[in-house]
Formats: structure tokens, sequence, C-alpha cells
């Protein structure tokens, strides 16, 4: 059975279509697609049905990454379907936590920070790129190839 994995930010048109699309491009380098399944949601729902943000495509697509996503929202079956879901920032991971309502179901283990799994970085979140400059688009990508080859590292240990 593959492992689910999935990403979340605020609008999913930046950063978890990012991590989506960087997640992808590494498991396929390494020949590891067949253990995974991985999507993307957003805790709002201004920008569902769109693709990601067209500054976060051209930046992504600079480094060999196609982002082919369209944003949705996330829902609470979320929670139970998917192994591990990887969140951008705190206000996130609170988002995420409140659409818990069977407290008995222990799903609290599998909401993480994604950059709880970086080598090099001691940032605790990926800023939010959208209201700021293309440097915010670079810092976002390299923050995520870094993490997320932490992330892999650990899935096949
Ligand atoms: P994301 O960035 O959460 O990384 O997709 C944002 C996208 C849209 C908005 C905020 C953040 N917005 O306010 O519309």
């Amino acid at each position: 059975m593959a492992t689910k994995i999935l990403f979340v930010c605020l609008g999913n048109i930046c950063r978890s279509p990012a991590a989506e699309g960087v997640f992808k491009q590494k498991i396929k380098e390494r020949d590891l697609e067949k253990l995974f399944a991985v999507d993307s949601a957003g805790t709002g729902s201004w920008h569902v049905g769109n693709l990601a943000d067209p500054r976060m495509r051209e930046t992504a697509l600079s480094r060999g990454i196609e982002l082919t996503s369209r944003s949705r929202k996330i829902e609470e079956c979320d929670l139970y379907e998917f192994d591990y879901i990887l969140v951008m920032d705190n206000d996130n991971f609170d988002a995420v936590k409140s659409l818990i309502k069977d407290h008995r179901n222990p799903v609290n283990s599998k909401i993480k920070l994604i950059l709880s799994y970086s080598k090099n970085s001691k940032l605790e979140e990926v800023p939010d790129p959208y209201y700021g400059g293309q440097h915010g688009f670079d810092k976002v990508l390299d923050l995520l190839d870094d993490a997320i080859d932490g992330l892999i590292d650990s899935l096949i240990d």
C-alpha cells in the first residue's frame, strides 16, 4: 500500500502545490513513485478550482518542476485518508487541527510542520510568498527542496 501524503497551506496556490511538485519530482528521480500517493489542499476556499499562482508556477518551472494541480479545500475526511498531513505554517497547523471532530481517533500525530524535516534550515515555517516579490517564491522552493529530501529519507528509512 502506498503511503499517502497531503501538503497543506492557506490558499493551495503557492506553497502546498509547490511542495507537491517538489515531492513528485524527487520520488520520480529516485524511482520511488510506486511507494507514494501525494496531493495538496488549502485551509481556505478563495482559489478553489484554480491552477497554482502564475508566479509560483514560473519559479517552479525554472527548476524543471511543472505544477499542474488545482486548488481544493481540505476536508475532515482527508484527516483519515492520508498518512501524513504536512503543513507550511502554524496557522495551517491550527486550522487543520480544528477539523478534528472525533477526538478518539489518533490523527494528531499525522499533522506536522514540513520544515520539521529540514536538514539545513532552522526556520519553523515556510513564509507565505503571496503578497511579496520574486525572492519569496525562490525561498519557498529552497526551503521545500531541503525539507522534502529530509522527509523522503525519513519515510524510506
Ligand atoms: P499559499 O499562499 O497559502 O501558499 O497558497 C496564499 C495564497 C493566497 C492567499 C494567501 C496566501 N490569499 O490571501 O488569497
